[in-house]
């Protein structure tokens, strides 16, 4: 059985699964593929201007249960975080927290990508609409 309680404990109990709206520019999407086997991962981030704090994050995973248990751990490890917190987040952490098998290191890597493929969706996001402003000053 080379799966761990805790991969099985996300897998059966998702956390965070759903979708935040991409039209709100606090909202960062990623949306990610992994090449191994073609599985997609799908996490957002809801942002607070104020505080650059996340304040949700949900995700849609089309994969393997491993990669569900890595994007249901990185939602709860997300709120609470600043931008820059979420940045640090680093697979090997999923790995350990997970006791992934090393065949499915790549699911927690799929995960990691998201995190940071979502805040650079938020980021530009920001930077579109400070140049709207601009734009409409
Ligand atoms: Fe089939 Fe990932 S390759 S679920
Ligand atoms: Fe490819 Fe898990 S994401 S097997």
């Amino acid at each position: 059985m080379p799966y761990s309680a805790q991969i099985l404990e996300h897998y059966n109990n998702p956390r965070n699964v759903g979708s935040l709206s991409q039209t709100d520019p606090n909202v960062g999407t990623g949306l990610v593929g992994a090449p191994e086997c073609g599985d997609v991962m799908k996490l957002q981030i809801k942002v607070n201007p104020a505080t650059g704090v996340i304040e949700d994050a949900k995700f849609k995973t089309f994969g393997c249960g491993s990669a569900i248990a890595s994007s249901s751990l990185a939602t709860e490890w997300l709120k609470g975080k600043t931008v820059d917190q979420a940045l640090s987040i680093r697979n090997t952490e999923i790995v350990e927290e997970l006791a992934l098998p090393p065949v499915k290191v790549h699911c927690s890597v799929l995960a990691e990508d998201a995190i940071k493929a979502a805040i650079k969706n938020f980021q530009e996001k920001q930077t579109n609409v400070e140049a709207s402003e601009l734009v409409a000053a």
